[in-house]
């Protein structure tokens, strides 16, 4: 099921490249709560991220939601994780000292999924020792806090405080909600799905596998890191992002695409529903209707 990350934005000049990540999160499947403080608004329109996540975006507290009841409670309960970035040393501040004042510290307050803090500010801000205490604080009570990047700044000042690329956030939130990186340099191929065997060029048999478990076995081997090749029969599911999906159609196929992968892989899971049984003689155009219910098509099946 796809994990749900919260975004929230606050009001510091890196705001704009939230947008990115609130995209990238996206297209790797994550569902995408964005809540921004109204200084966040000054910078980027919350019109921005709701075309981005397909989602609400909330940005008062006292702002009634289509979606839901009590908003702050609901969003947190929601949550798989809660990310703040940028976050300014305004927000900062309030989260160390438990300041729920506006919709997003009111979330922070009420969630208990794990936090990531991604501080973004000037340098002297930044090595301010207010903000660093606060830091600390937070980071003794568990949240996480990415280290700014070194660079030229907004303010023309060169230092650190710079918003880190949001690859490397990426790569935090990941750790964050896939802890289990136990297969990163594993290559794992899977089979999944239903094999089809012709009849002729258009009928064909086939069985009730649905290939929920080896996708669902997919998805998991990519989220603890592995490189995965599904190879996959029939189904109507949508394969899971990232993994290098080559569609078949028979169970001969099936064996001839696994066994070209096999010297490449270090495990192989089988969970696809392979046919037994294929038409010994596949009929190169359509057969023709019977016409009396007494006549009888034969089918000759072998092993497959
Ligand atoms: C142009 C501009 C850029 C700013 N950039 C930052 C920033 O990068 N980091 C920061 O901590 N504050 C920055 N600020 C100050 C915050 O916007 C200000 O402290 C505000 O109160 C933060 O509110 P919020 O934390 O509720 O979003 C900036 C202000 C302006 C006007």
């Amino acid at each position: 099921m796809a994990k749900t990350v919260g975004i929230g934005i606050t009001g510091g000049i890196a705001a704009y490249k939230i947008a990115d990540l609130v995209s990238k999160l996206k297209k790797e499947d994550y569902e995408v709560i964005v809540m921004m403080t109204e200084g966040a608004t000054k910078f980027i329109t919350p019109l921005t991220f709701k075309t981005l996540s397909g989602r609400e975006v909330i940005t008062d507290v006292w702002q009634e939601s289509y979606e839901r009841k009590v908003p702050h409670i609901s969003v947190a309960e929601e949550l798989d994780m809660l990310v703040i970035a940028p976050a300014t040393a305004n927000f900062i501040a309030k989260m160390a000292h438990g300041i729920a004042d506006d919709f997003l510290s009111t979330v922070f307050v009420a969630n208990t999924s794990p936090v990531q803090i991604v501080p973004s500010m000037n340098t002297k801000m930044y090595e301010n020792r207010i903000v660093q205490d606060n830091l600390v604080k937070l980071e003794n009570y568990g949240y996480k806090v990415m280290t700014p990047a070194t660079g030229k700044l907004a303010c023309d000042a060169v230092g650190k405080g710079r918003l880190p690329e949001v690859d490397e956030i990426i790569e935090e939130i990941k750790k964050i909600l896939h802890p289990k990186q136990d297969l990163k340099g594993k290559k794992i191929m899977v089979n999944a799905g239903t094999t089809c065997e012709d009849i002729d060029p258009v009928r064909f048999i086939c069985n009730r596998g649905t290939g929920k478990m080896g996708y669902c076995i997919a998805q998991e081997a990519l989220d603890r890191g592995a490189e995965v090749i599904l190879v996959s029969g029939r189904t109507h599911l949508v394969p899971p992002k990232g993994a290098k999906f080559i569609p078949v159609w028979s169970a001969d196929e099936m064996c001839e695409v696994m066994l070209s992968h096999q010297p490449e892989c270090d495990v192989i899971i089988g969970a696809a529903a392979v046919g037994d049984f294929k038409v010994s003689n596949i009929a190169g155009q359509k057969l023709k209707k019977t016409e009396q219910e007494s006549d009888k098509l034969i089918l000759e099946l072998v092993g497959t």
